[in-house]
């Protein structure tokens, strides 16, 4: 563990850290600053060739950037070896919002392609921990609750149930304790100091958390899903910000006698303001939740979608809209699946044919469906589906 320590800027300034994206990030510089893979087209390739289906657009177009091990998570699966898929949320907001959606989007995916178990963590003692509110107005109830809350829109982007298992760390936390134990048996201080910039004025449970995210990598922390006694590889889709936590995993993993986790990180989602940092729930105007009506959809687009457009008709019509900066135009990148439709804008805003209004309007009209659908299937998930997908019980492992 050689690298800076996490919120260091780089010399672009930007800033990646599991609790703050700011500037312009360069993702092949954090590919380097990390020592992580970066994910090729042969790898893509291969994927579709194991799944048997079209890659999901979020490979195609290089939204998910950067692997860890993920070739010889493959290897391992092409040799008849079943994986696992871990992937989280702090619950810190009432609802996700689109940038949190990424990442569970990409999850589903994958489970339905290979056809695999999933855990995912609920972090409400993580959030309780590194809030920065008062503890009276902000007790560690309401994080138990926000996460309640989220388990619903998690839930609604169409899980498995006979495949996935919702754990909150603060229920879990009995069966996850044995490999936490471990873990921290096997960090020091100066080591997560170095990794997540810890201060010595910090509380004790930032310091013992990271070990906490760990233990959901190894598949002994499940042995009521996985009763086998043979380890399962796990593969972890997150975005690139949650990966200083799984550079400690996975060194100390070889320590424990356990495997590395295997690693697949997205970019962020942008806000509304411009393609820097990262979409973020602190900011109401800068985010697009998931329960927000088609008019707040529409208003927030209109409002505040930075634009890539000139500054009159006129030059734009001459010079084009700068599809690079235009956040209308990301944002389609994310969710219009279409892609000769997604090309077909891409010329026509670019060459100044289309127009700022038009490109907002054409990702109103993709956001408004998609969130709908979203809103009704949280809707119709009940109490008792979350209690089922958080209950104790053994998944299908083929
Ligand atoms: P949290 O709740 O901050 O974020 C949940 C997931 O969403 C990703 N994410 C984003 N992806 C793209 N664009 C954005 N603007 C954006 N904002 C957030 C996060 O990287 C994450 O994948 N500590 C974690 C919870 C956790 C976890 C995990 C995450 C526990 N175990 C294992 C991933 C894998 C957290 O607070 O995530
Ligand atoms: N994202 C949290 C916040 O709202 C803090 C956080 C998450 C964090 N993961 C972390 C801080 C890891 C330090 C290390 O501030």
């Amino acid at each position: 563990m050689t690298e800076k320590p996490t919120g260091t800027p780089s010399s672009d300034g930007s800033v990646v850290t599991p609790w703050q994206v700011t500037g312009a990030v360069d993702y092949d510089r954090l590919i380097a600053t990390f020592g992580t893979t970066p994910l090729t087209s042969t790898l893509v390739e291969r994927v579709e060739r194991l799944t048997g289906k079209k890659a999901h657009h979020f490979l195609r177009r290089g939204i998910f950037f950067s692997h860890r091990d993920l070739d010889q998570l493959l290897d391992a699966y092409e040799n008849g070896q079943r994986f696992y898929l871990y992937t989280g949320r702090g619950p810190s907001s009432e609802a996700l919002h689109l940038g949190h959606l990424i990442p569970f989007i990409f999850t589903k995916y994958l489970q339905d392609a290979f056809r695999v178990p999933l855990v995912i963590q609920l972090t409400d003692d993580e959030k309780f921990l590194f809030s920065k509110h008062d503890v009276s107005s902000h007790p560690l109830e309401s994080y138990i609750q926000l996460g309640r809350e989220n388990s619903k829109d998690i839930i609604a982007c169409g899980f498995d149930r006979e495949r996935t298992f919702l754990f909150a760390d603060s229920d879990y936390i009995g069966w996850l304790y044995p490999n936490v134990v471990r873990i921290q048996r096997a960090v020091s201080f100066s080591q997560v100091r170095g990794i997540f910039g810890f201060q010595h004025s910090d509380n004790i449970g930032k310091i013992a958390f990271p070990a906490v995210q760990a233990a959901p990598a190894f598949s002994s922390s499940f042995p009521h899903l996985f009763p086998t006694k043979q380890q399962i590889p796990c593969l972890i889709p997150c975005a690139v910000d949650q990966d200083p936590y799984f550079r400690m995993t996975r060194d100390v993993a070889p320590r424990l006698g356990y495997r590395k986790p295997a690693l697949i990180h997205s970019k962020f989602f942008p806000p509304l303001q411009g393609a820097e940092g990262k979409m973020s729930a602190s900011d109401p105007n800068s985010a697009i939740f998931l329960s927000d009506s088609a008019a707040q959809i529409r208003k927030k687009v209109n409002k505040y979608a930075f634009s890539g457009g000139r500054d009159t008709v006129e030059e734009h019509r001459l010079y084009g809209g700068d599809c690079a900066r235009d956040i209308a135009f990301q944002y389609l990148c994310f969710f219009l699946e279409d892609d000769d439709r997604l090309e077909d804008i891409r010329e026509a805003y670019s060459t100044g044919r289309m127009l700022s209004g038009e490109i907002k309007a054409e990702l109103v009209r993709c956001l408004q469906p998609m969130l709908a659908d979203l809103q009704a299937r949280r809707q119709a998930v009940s109490n008792a589906d979350v209690e089922e997908f958080m209950r104790i019980r053994p998944l299908i492992v083929e």
